[in-house]
């Protein structure tokens, strides 16, 4: 075995295939991939390495890289995977190992990592290795075509009455600057309230505005509400390159206008523009005590799908060291 510094040039075809083979519900394209590794300033540590069999053949991968959401110098997130079939002969703990150790020298105070419920081999190597369960993700699915948007009739004029204007990205200037700022400023005020196992830290917008390039962005997807001229709701979607189901992005409303009906005129909207598409499934991933957002999607017919579990451990001492992966959203 031979464990050396992932090329960016060659390898992310391999890694794609490796990361898809262990998560069948959760695909992505190289490109969607590459997007994840990029979405990060350059105090963002991110380093990733492969193993190759005796035959040069890359056979799993691992990587350790900062929270872009919730920056903390000393703390990291760390993820290994190996090719299902090349599980269970070194490769997991061989990764691992090195992730920790060329972690070492900036001298992490904390390690997290996700899994797939469910997902026993991974959960006992995590386990073995001083990893507790911390904050997880409840997966759901709605399908699109048995939706009934009649069930819900009265809740856009709800809305509407209150004097709140509904409309999208697309709508009012998608490539506008200052349209845009002012969405990136609405986006970092929500992310904050978005739970996370560590405090929000904002992502400068020069990185947040690569949105604009990914495979998936779609302008017309990004639900508002507007007060007068103030932003007070979003909801997204982005396409997927895998499949042609659609993706949740964030949704949130601004404290003053919570609970009058807002999210869910706007995740009606989404579901309206996903009939419209022929998208068969809409997919969301919630903290799993997210009661308020869990219960308009629970309202709306999602249905739970295993999702993902996360772990955080102390670092181990160089006798204790092998997995994980949810990788970084786009939100
Ligand atoms: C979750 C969130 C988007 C809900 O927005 P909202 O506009 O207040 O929700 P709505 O008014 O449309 O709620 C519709 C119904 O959902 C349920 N609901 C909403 N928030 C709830 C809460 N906190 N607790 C329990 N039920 C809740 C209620 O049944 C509500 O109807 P009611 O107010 O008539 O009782 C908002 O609380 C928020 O922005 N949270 C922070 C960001 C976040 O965590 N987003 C989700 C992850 S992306």
């Amino acid at each position: 075995m031979t464990i050396r510094a992932f090329d960016p040039s060659r390898d992310y075809p391999a890694v794609v295939a490796i990361y898809n083979a262990n998560f069948p519900g959760f695909q992505e394209s190289e490109s969607e991939f590459r997007y994840g590794d990029d979405y990060r300033e350059e105090k963002h540590h991110f380093a990733r390495v492969v193993a190759e069999d005796a035959n040069g053949v890359l056979v799993g991968f691992g990587q350790s890289g900062h929270d872009t959401h919730s920056f903390h110098p000393t703390q990291f997130e760390i993820d290994i995977f190996v090719a299902p079939e090349q599980q269970g002969k070194g490769y997991g703990k061989a990764l691992f190992e090195r992730v920790v150790a060329d972690l070492a020298p900036l001298q992490p105070t904390a390690l997290r990592t996700h899994t797939v419920e469910g997902t026993e081999r991974a959960l006992r190597f995590l386990a073995d290795r001083g990893f507790r369960e911390e904050m997880s993700y409840a997966e759901s699915w709605l399908d699109v075509d048995a939706f009934d948007p009649s069930r819900f009739a009265d809740a856009e004029e709800r809305v509407l009455s209150q004097r709140i204007r509904l409309t999208t990205l697309a709508e009012l200037g998608d490539t506008d600057p200052d349209v845009r700022q002012k969405f990136y400023e609405f986006t970092q005020i929500i992310q904050a309230d978005i739970p996370s196992p560590e405090p929000f830290t904002p992502i400068s917008y020069d990185v947040w505005a690569k949105r604009f390039e990914h495979s998936g962005y779609l302008p017309e997807a990004n639900f508002l509400a507007l007060d007068g001229d103030t932003l007070v709701g979003l909801s997204t979607l982005w396409g997927r390159e895998a499949d042609d189901h659609l993706q949740t992005g964030a949704t949130g409303i601004a404290r003053s206008h919570r609970r009058r009906g807002i999210a869910l005129a706007l995740k009606l909207r989404a579901l309206a523009f996903a009939k419209e598409r022929g998208a068969p499934i809409i997919r969301t991933d919630n903290e799993v005590n997210n009661e308020g957002m869990l219960s308009i999607n629970r309202a709306l017919g999602f249905v739970r799908q295993p999702g993902w579990v996360g772990f955080v451990a102390s670092p181990p001492s160089p006798a204790q060291r092998g997995l994980g992966g949810r990788r970084e959203a786009v939100y």
